[in-house]
């Protein structure tokens, strides 16, 4: 297969924002091509290379550097890496903690989420992710997860799919499009992409012909660009939103993210980092708030003095890709890399320090 399973978003930043120690115990918890993971093994070996000056003579000089990686796609494991320090768990990342439990790791270096799909899920036809191909209403990354995209077009009110729509697509038009599909469903079920492109346009603001559109010329078989397949051009946008809505539901991300997010606060060790590259403002929104606040209501506690108590200290605040890495690699467009360093007691105790001097002038 010559496909490119993924190519990995903002790569030196990331790796830079980890600032990997040499025998740390990392988690990537989104393999899927593995160009962090390969890049993480990678800075441990460097790092391993220079001398360690906390090394006692005779001590065993045997890597202790690990990376656990995870992916709940299966597809993933082909580009597994040949590296006794590298361990693959097919598994979703919100049982992290049960993971960690298992292998006996009780505290991590440093963790990494590259959120949302790869290269891969998008250029698969069959795997319903585009609608650039004709396909089932798929969308699940576990391809072993119960319900499907169809599932959900088919199952939810409108209400509940018009939330839906506004929630994880900011659809100003997403009650209309709920609409839309619901008539469409009440005379047959939506079950490939093309009949929810159809059902999704047909009725909405925008002027979609059916005579002369797609419905036809996907029932050829045909894939391809939109212009292909004669999607108008004005339509993109909303059904690259919509795809995304319901890749979201179907794959529960958001619920997924906010387990991962506690699990790693609880797991990093003082002065251990964690690195996240979002793709959409919701889990943007969400993964700042948390390393602003440490939870997930986003609620800044503060101590007796006024000092906001957080267990982070952000190092960066939403670092896009370079116009060069645009160029060469356009779906980094949209990607926001966020750092957060847990605070260790040195930190800590300078920040109660800090608030205590301020407490003593006032
Ligand atoms: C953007 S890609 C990561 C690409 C990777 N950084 C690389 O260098 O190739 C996201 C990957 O994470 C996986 N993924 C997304 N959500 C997940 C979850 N909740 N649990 C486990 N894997 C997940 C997807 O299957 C996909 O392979």
């Amino acid at each position: 297969m010559n496909e490119v399973y993924h190519i990995p978003a903002m790569l030196k930043e990331t790796i830079e924002g980890l600032a990997i120690k040499p025998d740390g115990v990392y988690v990537d918890v989104t393999f899927g091509g593995g160009g962090h993971s390969r890049a993480i093994l990678e800075a441990i070996d460097n790092s391993q290379c220079t001398i360690d000056n906390s090394q006692r003579a005779g001590e065993s000089s045997v890597q202790k550097g690990k990376l656990f990686s995870f992916d709940q796609d299966e597809d993933a494991l082909r580009n597994a890496i040949d590296d006794p320090r590298w361990t693959f768990v097919h598994s979703n990342f919100r049982y992290l903690k049960n993971w960690m439990d298992y292998y006996g790791v009780e505290q991590i270096d440093g963790l990494l989420a590259d959120l949302g799909v790869s290269f891969h899920h998008f250029d698969c036809p069959e795997r319903g992710f585009s609608f650039r191909y004709s396909a089932p209403l798929d969308m699940r990354m576990n391809q072993t997860a119960k319900r499907t995209a169809a599932d959900i077009v088919n199952s939810y009110s409108e209400e509940e799919l018009a939330r839906l729509f506004w929630l994880y697509g900011e659809m100003k038009n997403g009650r209309s499009i709920a609409r839309n599909i619901c008539a469409k469903r009440a005379q047959a079920p939506i079950l490939r992409t093309e009949e929810l492109i159809a059902a999704a346009l047909k009725l909405s603001a925008i002027s979609y012909q059916p005579s002369d559109g797609i419905e036809s010329r996907w029932s050829l078989g045909n894939t391809g660009s939109p212009e292909e397949l004669g999607i108008p051009t004005n339509a993109k946008k909303d059904l690259a939103k919509l795809f995304q809505a319901l890749r979201i539901e179907v794959n529960d991300e958001m619920g997924a993210l906010r387990e991962m997010l506690v699990a790693a606060r609880d797991l990093l060790k003082p002065g251990g980092r964690i690195a996240v590259l979002t793709y959409h403002s919701l889990e943007d929104r969400l993964v700042k708030n948390f390393f602003r606040s440490g939870n997930l209501e986003g609620t800044i506690e503060k101590d007796f003095y006024g000092n906001a108590l957080t267990p982070f200290d952000v190092i960066e605040k939403g670092r896009t890709a370079s116009d060069d890495e645009v160029e060469r690699n356009p779906r980094s467009r949209s990607a926001k890399l966020r750092v957060a360093e847990t605070l260790t007691m040195h930190n800590a105790q300078c920040t109660m320090h800090k608030g205590l001097m301020r407490f003593g002038t006032n």
